[in-house]
């Protein structure tokens, strides 16, 4: 079955659906993205990524280019048109289409609004957790508004696949002072012998992940204490337990950072009960 995309009020096969070659979003980067993950009929954690989304679109200078409702509508439909058990719903909206020249285009030009859908295996992340995947430092070579979810990803894609040559799931990018950001495509934790859960505080550093916002509810239910501070690599080697987390890995144990063990090497029973609220409290 071909899968079905939705393109500026369109619902077509994706192997057919197409952006102009003058889109400013293929053209610039000039363009706004989001994740949500589905199962059972349900776009996991709704409102805390639509309110993301609204929030880089109003950074740009831009809105959503529909209603909240139809947009609603839309995500699902795409989900339903595909099939999707489990999987990703993905959406994008750049500044539009314009002869090319940096600044926005002087007359408004409607946004290139795109979403898309895509099964992932859930069993198969379920397995992965129950691994715990390695992740590798790479210098954080990013632009300085890395809180806005644009799809200028260079850096991001440059790092990630220096993990997977290295045989990694994930880069953890290190700043200038030699702390952890995030990950190329998620957030980053430590867990310490005293119960304590720490990830960085939210700045222009790093994406405020969804998850991220989700867990933070949930930590001191399950026995923990939330520090919200930067931390090292060495601080990640002296964890007991460490942890990534993102719209498509949840809770993801992270058993090994540039090749040396995290904790006893195996995924921790802190991250594993996290995991477990966490996919529990998902509406
Ligand atoms: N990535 N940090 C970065 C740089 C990210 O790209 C993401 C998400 C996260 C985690 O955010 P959330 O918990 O809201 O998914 C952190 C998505 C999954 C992606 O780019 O595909």
């Amino acid at each position: 079955m071909s899968r079905i995309a939705y393109i500026n009020g369109q619902y077509v096969p994706t192997s057919s659906a197409s952006v102009h070659i003058e889109d400013r979003g293929f053209q610039f980067g000039d363009a706004i993205y989001d994740v949500w993950s589905y199962f059972d009929g349900v776009l996991a954690d709704y409102s805390g990524h639509l309110n993301r989304l609204k929030r880089s679109l109003g950074e740009i200078e831009m809105e959503l280019p529909i209603s909240e409702a139809v947009l609603h509508q839309i995500l699902l439909r795409v989900a339903r048109l595909n099939r999707l058990k489990d999987g990703i719903v993905y959406i994008q909206i750049s500044r539009g289409t314009a002869p090319r020249d940096h600044a926005f285009p002087a007359t408004f030009v409607k946004p290139t609004l795109v979403i898309t859908a895509k099964p992932v295996s859930f069993a198969r992340i379920e397995e992965r957790a129950r691994n715990g995947v390695a992740v590798v430092t790479c210098p954080d070579e990013r632009w300085a508004r890395c809180d806005i979810k644009s799809v200028n990803l260079l850096p991001n894609v440059l790092a990630k696949q220096a993990a997977r040559r290295g045989g990694a799931f994930e880069a953890w990018l290190v700043d200038a002072d030699g702390q952890v950001t995030e990950g190329t495509s998620t957030t980053a934790w430590i867990i310490d012998d005293e119960k304590r859960v720490r990830t960085r505080t939210l700045d222009r550093s790093v994406l405020p992940g969804v998850t991220r916002e989700s867990l933070l509810r949930i930590i001191s239910g399950v026995g923990y204490t939330l520090v919200e501070d930067a931390f090292s690599p060495a601080d990640v080697h002296a964890a007991k337990e460490a942890f990534l987390t993102s719209a498509t890995t949840f809770v993801m144990p992270v058993v090994s950072l540039d090749g040396k063990p995290v904790g006893d090497g195996l995924p921790g029973s802190g991250t594993m009960a996290l995991r477990t609220a966490y996919l529990g409290s998902i509406t």
